[in-house]
């Protein structure tokens, strides 16, 4: 299932960026976005992941990422986070560099126990105040209407995550483009590559040499454009990486 070059190519890897999507999180339990049962088949990413919709009904979005903060809260991270981790101590270990970088907001890689993880859309843990922009985690003061503010500056709190239309943390986006540009090896695992600008990540470290390997079990946007496509869930294929790198 693995082909021997890709392993080949990770045995003398320096450096390896990988990028998630919810695929990952999928084995846990959790929706993706975009698959036929996705969470966008069922919601409406203007309604619940904009600043319009949030502004229209604010305790409907509250409300639902309430739930899905239920719902990561009931799940365990699975056999792939767990490779991700065990594949960071096994490049730190030879003195390599590994980033992890994730588009999802469920924190199940920190969970699992990854150290080093770019957030580019944000976590579901916190939210961050619309005016002044802090960050607040738990505590809650309610304004008349019943809605969080923030203590500071009595704003509206809000999710802190990245909604359609909004720009990705600049510090952490930066530090995604410097990984993608120094990869000796970028894997792009569990995302359907659609959105922009985590999906120009993999194009970045094309063009600077790296080799690409994907894990998805269907083709993708990238698919054309990786060294090699490993058709598989994450669960499955990231554990069999990792023991082929260990017994090497
Ligand atoms: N292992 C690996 N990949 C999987 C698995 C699995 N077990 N199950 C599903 N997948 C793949 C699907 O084939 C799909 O290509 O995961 C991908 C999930 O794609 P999306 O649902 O589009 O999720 P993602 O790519 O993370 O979306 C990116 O879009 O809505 C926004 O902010 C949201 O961060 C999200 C962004």
């Amino acid at each position: 299932m693995i082909p021997a070059d890709a392993l080949t190519r990770l045995k003398s890897a320096r450096s390896i960026a990988v990028l998630t999507g919810a695929g990952v999180s999928a084995e846990s339990g959790v929706a993706t976005f975009r698959d036929p049962d996705g969470i966008w088949a069922r919601f409406s990413p203007t309604e619940l992941a904009s600043m319009d919709g949030f502004m229209a009904n604010p305790q409907r979005v509250l409300d639902w990422y309430a739930h899905r903060r239920a719902v990561v809260d009931a799940v365990e991270p699975n056999a792939g986070h767990t490779a991700l981790v065990a594949l960071e101590r096994w490049i730190t270990q030879r003195d390599g560099t590994f980033t992890l970088i994730t588009q999802n907001v469920d924190r199940l890689h920190q969970r699992a126990g990854s150290r080093n993880v770019l957030e580019v859309h944000g976590n579901l843990v916190e939210d961050r105040c619309s005016v002044c922009e802090e960050i607040h985690k738990g505590e809650q003061q309610l304004d008349a209407a019943g809605l969080p503010v923030c203590t500071t500056c009595g704003g509206r709190l809000r999710p802190n995550v990245v909604w359609f239309g909004e720009d990705l943390p600049r510090d952490v986006w930066d530090a995604s483009e410097r990984a993608a540009r120094d990869a000796d090896v970028f894997m792009s695992i569990g995302t359907s590559s659609v959105v922009w600008p985590a999906a120009g990540l993999a194009h970045t470290a094309r063009s600077r040499g790296a080799a690409i390997i994907e894990v998805n079990p269907t083709s993708t946007d990238l698919t054309p454009d990786v060294t090699w496509h490993i058709p598989a869930p994450s669960g499955t294929a990231l554990p069999l990486i990792v023991a082929a790198l260990e017994a090497a």
